[in-house]
Parts: C-alpha cells; structure tokens; sequence
C-alpha cells in the first residue's frame, strides 16, 4: 500500500495479540501498531488465566512488554471493541485489524442443576483468584468439605492445585488477596475430579498430572480398577497413542500403587469414564449424581465415551467447578462460526460466510482456532496470520482506510472513552501493583477492581500533565 505508514488494530491484548504484534514488527515492515484491550491491564489469560503458583510461565510478560510495548506498539486499555468502538468504525481507522479476543465464557454441560447455587463454570472460579476485576464481587461458598471438578484438562488441574494447596504455598503468588483470604478459611479436604472417558484419554498434560501426585500434604488417589484399559483404549494407546498418553497412563498407575499419605491434610481423587447426570440439592448444590461410561470408537475414529445403563451413583459436595473448556463469544458486525464458535477463517484470513476473504481483518490465537493449546501455541499461530497481512500489504491487497490519521482515532476514543489507559497507564498500575508486593515478598499485589485500577492509571497521567 503506498502512502502514509499503514496502520494494524489488534484486538485484544492476551498472547495471541502480543505475540501477533511482535512478529508484525519483525516481518511487516514499517507499520504502526495499537492493541486495544477492554481490560485497563495487558496480557489476557497470562495475567488472568495461568496459576498464581506458575509465577515461572508469568515471566512471559517481560518478554512480551520487550517485544510489544517497548518496541512502539501502542497500548490502548479499557476500550472494548464492539461496545465503545464499532468494528466499521475500526476499518474506518486502520489499514488491518486483527481479532485476538480468545475465548471469554465457558463451554455448558447442559445437565440439570448446573445453574443451581454452588455450581460455578471453573472460568469464574480462576478470573476471581486471579484478580480479574470483573470477577471480584463472586463468592465461592468453601465451607463443604468435598468438591467435585468435572473435566480432566489442565483448567481443571489449576484448579484443583488452588483447591488443595496450603495457604502458605500461595502467600508468596500473585493470589488475588480476596482469594487467598477466601481460601485461608476453606475447609475443602477432598476434591474428586470426574473424567468422562478413560486415563489414556485424560486430558491433562503429564507434568500437570505429575505435580499433582506431588503436592505437599495432599494425597492423590486413583482406583485402580478405573485404570484397567478396555480393549478399544488398549489398541489405540498401543498404535496411535501420543507420548502424553501413554505417560500418563503409567502416572496413573504410579498413582493408584502407591500407600495412602498418612496424616494428609487434603485428598485429591481422580475418577475416570464418570460423566455428570444432573447437580441435586434444594436451593444450593448438595450432589452430583454420576453414572459409568465405556469407550467406543465412533464413525470419525474418534474415542467417545458412551453411558452404561446402570444405577447412577451419588457423590455429596457443596461445591461444584465444570472445567469442561471455554467458549468464544461473537463479536458485532464480525462473522461467526456458530458450530465451532471461532471467526471463520483461512490461514488467520477471516472470511465471509460465503467463503470468501474479509479484506483486512484477521485473526489470531483462541478466537482463531478454538480455546485449545498453550502460550507457545499462539506463537505459530500468529506467525502464519501475520504472513497473511504481510503479503496482503505488500501486494496491495487493502482498500487504504478512508480516516488513516492517528489523531483521528485518538480524538474519537478519547470522546467515548475518557479514561483510556496508555502504556503510561498500564506502568503506574504495574509499578503500584509490584510496590504493594515488595513488603510481603510477592510479585504483586493485584489491584482487583475496575475502579482501583483505573485510579491508579489516571494518578499518574495526572501527575505527568502537572
Ligand atoms: C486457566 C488457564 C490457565 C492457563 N495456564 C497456562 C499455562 O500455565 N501455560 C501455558 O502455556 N498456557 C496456559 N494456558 C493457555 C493460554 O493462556 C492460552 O493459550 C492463551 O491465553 C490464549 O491467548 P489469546 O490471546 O487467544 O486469549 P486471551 O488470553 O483470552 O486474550 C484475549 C484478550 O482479548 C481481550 N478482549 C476480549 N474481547 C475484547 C473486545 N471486544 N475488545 C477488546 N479486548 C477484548 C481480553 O480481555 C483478553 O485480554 C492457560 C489457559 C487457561 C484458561
Ligand atoms: N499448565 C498449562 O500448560 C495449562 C494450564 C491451563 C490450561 N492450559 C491449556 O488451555 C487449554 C484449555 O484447557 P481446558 O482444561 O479448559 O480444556 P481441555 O484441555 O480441552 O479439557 C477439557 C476437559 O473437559 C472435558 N469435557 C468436555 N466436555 C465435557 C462434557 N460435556 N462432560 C464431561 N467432560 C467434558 C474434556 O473431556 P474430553 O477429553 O472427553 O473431551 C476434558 O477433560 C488446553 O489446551 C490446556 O492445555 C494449559
């Protein structure tokens, strides 16, 4: 595209947006870079998603403030798009946009009782230790002394580590504090976490379930009948079984033959082919009724789990977390896959729903390709998205925008938006955040609501306008 320097939107600024922004500088040329955010705070699931106790993985941030923020790509927070600024209004603005608004809500179970009191998607359970300020009012009721989490995928993992850890192992994180004082007075001793089809198909990767058979003063259990393979599961793990799965298996197997920690605090079982048939209680979560599944190969070739008919059995809880995955909402004006709840795409291209590419908007990470895979994941995934857009600029493939001027949008965001936060914003909030941890040897102390955060990034604006 001749003329001025074209400018890119990215929407979002979780990985997917980060790692996005940093290979469009590397590999598109001179192009200016605004990544907008409905939070005040960068870095999505990173900052609200990853376990507080996996400071290590939250290092990831630096890396992405280096290649991002530092690097001239603008920080634009607590804009929400589609709600203060309208996709057509963004293509009014920018030469491309890029969608990496991941995947905000939780995938149902369509069971009876799921939306009784006590039974929460673990998607709020994890927002609210993780200090995501739309989530800070929740109150998770931990006065039952058994939890079940239904899923075993490495949500399901977080949350049950959060469940059983001691409160020591967590003062030193990055907990939100309204959590971890919620959790200083739980009196959980036992989480049983439902799988619904066989350990060679568990969903957790084999050092999350390691660490969990690992955690100081909790004892891990698994029946051992639960373990046997059936022939179906046997076959595939001997001919297509990945590392993953056959490394589990003999975890598992680990597991169930090992002695009982005597004197355990907390206790984690791990079922397996039990699947949820409704949540019971009278006004509030009281059980979970469970029934047995078998494996069966389905026409596709994939490995389903299919009910026995036999007597349901009853599992008395207080507290119910259905970690059973993620779910992407639609965004205005943009099109949506409703099958598979993505952006319909090519290569990261978003299409039309007659197939065809929507020139100039993209898309990257889980609204992409769906709430699966870890950080490293949206790396590849954004690279082959920015491909795309870079070979589109370079063959002139974008309509230039009709308002290309920087001060344009700026001057229609600051009317909407009055307290937009900068990168200026963002570092006051981070530098405030960090100060707050120094004394009790934490990383930070989140600031967990909309308001404080806002205050803390307006403090300094304010103060470097005087
Ligand atoms: C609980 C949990 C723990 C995880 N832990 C790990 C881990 O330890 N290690 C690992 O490798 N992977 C982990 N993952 C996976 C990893 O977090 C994801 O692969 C990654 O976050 C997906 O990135 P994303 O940018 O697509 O989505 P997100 O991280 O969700 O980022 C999307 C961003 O878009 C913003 N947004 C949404 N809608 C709008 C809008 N309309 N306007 C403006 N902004 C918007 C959101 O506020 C958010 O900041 C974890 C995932 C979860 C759910
Ligand atoms: N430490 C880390 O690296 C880390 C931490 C957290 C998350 N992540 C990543 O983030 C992604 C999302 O994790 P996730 O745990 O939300 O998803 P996930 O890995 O897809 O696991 C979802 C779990 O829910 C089960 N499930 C789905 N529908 C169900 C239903 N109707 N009834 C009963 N069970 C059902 C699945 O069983 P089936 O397998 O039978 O479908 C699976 O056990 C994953 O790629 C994960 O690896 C990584």
């Amino acid at each position: 595209m001749a003329g001025p320097r074209p400018r890119v939107a990215i929407v979002g600024a979780g990985p997917a947006g980060a790692f996005a922004a940093s290979a469009l500088r590397r590999c598109a040329g001179d192009v200016e870079i605004d990544l907008l955010e409905r939070l005040p705070t960068p870095w999505g699931l990173l900052r609200g998603g990853v376990a507080p106790d996996h400071q290590d993985i939250k290092r990831l941030q630096d890396t992405f403030d280096r290649q991002t923020l530092r690097h001239g790509c603008r920080f634009l927070g607590n804009v929400e798009v589609g709600v203060d600024i309208s996709h057509a209004e963004l293509m009014r603005h920018y030469a491309a946009v890029i969608y990496a608004t991941g995947a905000q809500t939780d995938k149902s179970l369509g069971i009876a009782g799921e939306d009784l009191p006590g039974s929460w998607a673990a998607t709020e359970f994890v927002a609210w230790y993780n200090g995501h300020p739309d989530y800070r009012d929740l109150q998770f009721d931990l006065s039952a002394k058994r939890v079940v989490v239904i899923g075993n995928g490495n949500v399901a993992a977080d949350v049950i580590r959060m469940l059983t850890l001691s409160p020591r192992a967590l003062e030193r994180t990055d907990i939100a504090d309204h959590a971890l004082e919620a959790l200083r007075a739980s009196a959980v001793e036992e989480v049983v976490v439902l799988g619904r089809r066989g350990p060679a198909q568990a969903a957790f990767t084999s050092a999350e379930l390691r660490e969990l058979g690992h955690l100081e003063g909790v004892d891990l259990r698994v029946r051992a009948e639960e373990l046997e393979l059936d022939p179906v599961s046997q076959d595939w793990l001997a001919d297509h079984g990945t590392f993953t799965a056959r490394t589990n298996v003999e975890l598992l197997r680990e597991f169930a033959a090992r002695a009982p920690r005597e004197g355990a605090a907390r206790r984690i079982e791990l079922r397996f082919l039990r699947s949820p048939v409704q949540i019971r209680g009278s006004g509030r979560v009281e059980a979970v009724d469970i029934r047995r599944n078998e494996i069966v190969r389905a026409d596709d070739g994939a490995l389903r789990a299919r009910a026995v008919d036999e007597p349901v059995e009853p599992i008395a809880c207080g507290l119910v977390l259905r970690s059973v995955g993620y779910r992407a909402v639609p965004l205005p004006d943009v099109p949506f896959d409703e099958r598979s709840f993505v952006l319909p795409n090519e290569r990261g291209r978003v299409l039309t729903p007659d197939g065809a590419p929507l020139p100039g908007v993209y898309a990257v990470g889980w609204i992409k390709r769906g709430p699966t895979g870890i950080l490293g994941t949206n790396k590849r995934d954004a690279e082959e998205t920015v491909a795309c857009l870079a070979d589109d600029l370079a063959t002139a493939a974008l309509t230039p925008p009709a308002s290309p001027d920087r001060a344009q949008i700026d001057a229609l965001l600051a009317e909407r938006v009055p307290d937009v936060v900068t990168v200026e914003g963002w570092r006051a909030i981070d530098g405030l955040e960090r100060e707050r941890g120094r004394d009790g040897q934490r990383p930070r102390v989140k600031l967990a609501s909309r308001g404080e955060l806002l205050s803390a990034a307006a403090a300094t604006a304010s103060s470097a306008a005087s």
